[in-house]
């Protein structure tokens, strides 16, 4: 009976007595705004996709690192009017003339919800959020978008019954997790206001499926390298800026410690991870968060094979104490086998493949600046 009091008190209203089966009870922010859309005993599957139906797809914080590449894999299955891509900075003249673009702020929820609405959105997809070192050094704004930001995601999406995808992080773990390798259910106590962020997001999709039946999917993505978009000021940006300097100038000063081993995964593969999770059907899930991986390395191995193909390179060491502390807490390497064994998840690309890929793009860039 206390629970059910605490319950009645945080939601305001009547709300069915404690059991395992999932209630209709949506959050107080939804009461008097518009009648609960979830209905009683709903299964995972979102009401409003059927299977003929495409997705109409929302993309939030589109403009960094990730967001454009998605919206272009998204835009090749559904349909380029169908991928919708937001986020509050100026979008570049290509991305603006390459598909639906909107302003959204994620921190503005009215604003989120005429968006879902007006657009008719089944799919969101909310890649906004302050990374590792770039959220350390502003707290507070990272507190902001990434957990009040999330609150409204998570709102809008149970509203409307959408199907939402947030991408955790290999950050979302601490120095007293198992770090080689890191299962997906282990202690996650992370030092840095992005990983408990992550933490935050990861545990409350996961109540708002089982509370609300909210079909949130969640995969942890270890760094990510990719050629034709910045990186966002994550610990593992030195795995990117590596190959355009050892095209450039033969040289690289990393920022880590030779020995830091830490998980990777070339874009390519994370891009299609988070499609493949989206399209699983809901039987086959039997977690909502899962741990995706491709290879594992250190900076001094990744040099050892860029020296393969540029047998001049040089990298010397100039540790970041910060940074050099975030890796220090995080896994050198993720246990992805559930992903394998529940919905066939299969990394593309290893360290060769990775490597030769990357001194390609900026090689041949590098060639054609030089032409021109
Ligand atoms: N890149 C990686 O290596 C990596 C690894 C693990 C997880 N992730 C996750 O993937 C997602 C995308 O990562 P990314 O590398 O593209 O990040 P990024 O930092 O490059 O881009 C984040 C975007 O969020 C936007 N943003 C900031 N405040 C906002 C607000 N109030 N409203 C709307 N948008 C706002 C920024 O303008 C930026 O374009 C993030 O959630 C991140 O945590 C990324």
């Amino acid at each position: 009976m206390l629970v059910t009091r605490m319950l009645r008190q945080m939601v305001g209203r009547t709300v069915a007595p404690a059991c395992s089966c999932r209630t209709t009870v949506l959050p107080v922010r939804f009461l008097g705004i518009s009648p609960p859309q979830v209905p009683a005993g709903a299964n995972s599957h979102s009401a409003s996709f059927s299977e003929t139906d495409l997705p109409r797809v929302l993309i939030t914080g589109g403009l960094g690192q990730l967001g454009v590449g998605l919206a272009n894999l998204l835009r090749k299955r559904f349909g380029k009017d169908n991928v919708i891509l937001s986020d509050i900075k100026k979008p570049p003249a290509h991305v603006f003339h390459g598909g639906p673009f909107i302003y959204a702020d994620v921190l503005d929820y009215k604003h989120l919800r005429e968006i879902v609405v007006n657009n008719r959105v089944t799919w969101l997809l909310h890649y906004s959020a302050l990374l590792s070192a770039v959220g350390e050094a502003n707290v507070s704004l990272a507190r902001a978008v990434n957990i009040t930001g999330l609150h409204n995601i998570l709102d809008v999406s149970a509203e409307h019954n959408l199907r939402l995808f947030v991408p955790s992080t290999i950050g979302a773990f601490g120095p007293t997790s198992p770090r080689n390798p890191t299962p997906d259910l282990c202690i996650q106590r992370p030092r840095t206001i992005y990983g408990v962020s992550k933490v935050h997001a990861e545990l409350l999709g996961e109540y708002y499926h089982y509370r609300y039946g909210l079909d949130f999917r969640c995969l942890r993505y270890p760094g990510i390298i990719s050629a034709d978009s910045q990186p966002g000021g994550g610990t593992t940006d030195y795995a990117v800026q590596i190959f355009q300097d050892a095209v450039k100038s033969g040289r690289f000063e990393c920022n880590l410690q030779a020995s830091t081993r830490l998980p990777m995964m070339y874009i390519e593969d994370c891009l299609r991870a988070t499609l493949e999770i989206m399209e699983a059907p809901a039987e086959s899930l039997s977690m909502r968060i899962y741990n995706v991986n491709a290879m594992s390395f250190t900076p001094e191995e990744l040099a050892q094979e860029v020296l393969k193909h540029v047998p001049e390179f040089q990298i010397t060491y100039r540790v970041d104490p910060l940074r050099q502390a975030i890796a220090d807490s995080w896994p050198m390497n993720l246990d992805d086998s559930n992903a394998r064994k529940d919905w066939g998840w299969k990394h593309g690309f290893d360290l060769p493949e990775l490597v030769t890929t990357m001194l390609n793009f900026y090689g041949s860039h590098t060639r054609v600046a030089q032409a021109n």
